[in-house]
């Protein structure tokens, strides 16, 4: 028995919400054949497009570990063979690692008749961030898993709120070829942040929230804003605030770092609006003789 997923690309943080904002794009996304096999184990039979980086051991690779991990918690008697189509670039920010893994963890309780909530595959998930990147952080496996634009109240216990989004709210991403390692921007940031600094970030925190489930856009428009990884983060990024400039010029409402960069995201109130900021940013990195992908989606 086998059966086809996917799972899509995700903005974490969204400015200010290092950590605990994360919304899904329409595309890309990563997809899995996964099948089920008498034999115990987990085995990635084949990866097509990530040119051989990716490790095939199912102990080292995101997906591989997910569905171990999920094998386990369910006691299942089955094992499951992989193959797994990269469509997301690696080390980019769109949270590549999380969207395999969510792809294959949705195939593999699909193929067990779904004993596990989408909320429950979570720790899973998570449990490959932290192979990928050392940090088992739910920014980006929760949107790949359940959708839309997550909050992730709390840790310990994991506590996530799905918060409604306006009718109208999109996202141009803005991907220049050029890799990050989300290890290596973490380690940059700094262990305590000044009390100021707090307040305008919670400040802005709340702001967002409120600003989506009103909807009110000069509320995100102002609350779009990162005082603790953004000043850190954007020296990795060339250009970072010429591009992001020119995407608010362009009629963006906010535009930040997804997730751990490079890639670059924008929120705009129209589709027409959001390829227009694309091509703004785009334009930005050609400059810098950078080559870029553009997506838009619908949040
Ligand atoms: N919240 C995580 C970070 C997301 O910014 O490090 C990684 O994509």
């Amino acid at each position: 028995k086998s059966i086809k997923a996917s799972a899509p690309a995700t903005v974490a943080n969204v400015s200010c919400g290092f950590d605990i904002f994360g919304f899904a794009v329409e595309a890309p996304a990563d997809e899995v054949i996964v099948t089920l096999t008498d034999k115990p184990g987990v085995t990635i039979t084949k990866i097509i497009g990530d040119d051989g980086r990716l490790p095939l051991e199912a102990s080292k690779n995101t997906c591989g570990v997910a569905v171990l991990e999920f094998l386990k918690a369910v006691n299942s008697k089955y094992g499951a063979e992989i193959i797994l189509y990269k469509n997301l670039p690696l080390g980019s920010g769109m949270g590549s690692s999380a969207a395999s893994s969510a792809a294959a963890l949705v195939a593999i309780n699909e193929l067990h008749g779904n004993p596990l909530t989408r909320e429950q595959l979570l720790p899973f998930a998570m449990e490959s961030e932290r192979i990928a990147c050392g940090s088992a952080h739910a920014d980006n496996v929760a949107p790949s898993l359940l959708g839309g634009f997550v909050l992730i109240r709390g840790y310990a216990p994991l506590d996530v709120a799905t918060i409604p989004t306006p009718a109208n709210l999109f996202c141009t991403l803005v991907h220049p070829h050029l890799e990050l390692k989300t290890e290596d921007s973490r380690r940059v940031l700094k262990p305590t942040i000044p009390i100021k600094d707090a307040i305008t970030q919670w400040g802005n925190i709340a702001g967002m929230v409120v600003g989506l489930m009103k909807p009110d856009y000069g509320l995100i428009q102002r609350s779009l804003n990162d005082v603790v990884a953004e000043p850190i983060r954007s020296v990795l990024i060339p250009g970072f605030y010429t591009i992001k400039e020119e995407a608010i010029k362009a009629g963006a409402l906010g535009c930040g770092i997804s997730g751990s960069g490079p890639t670059i995201f924008a929120l705009s109130t129209e589709r027409t609006i959001a390829q227009t900021v694309g091509e703004a940013m785009q334009k930005q990195f050609d400059l810098l003789q950078l080559k870029s992908d553009v997506f838009v989606s619908k949040i």
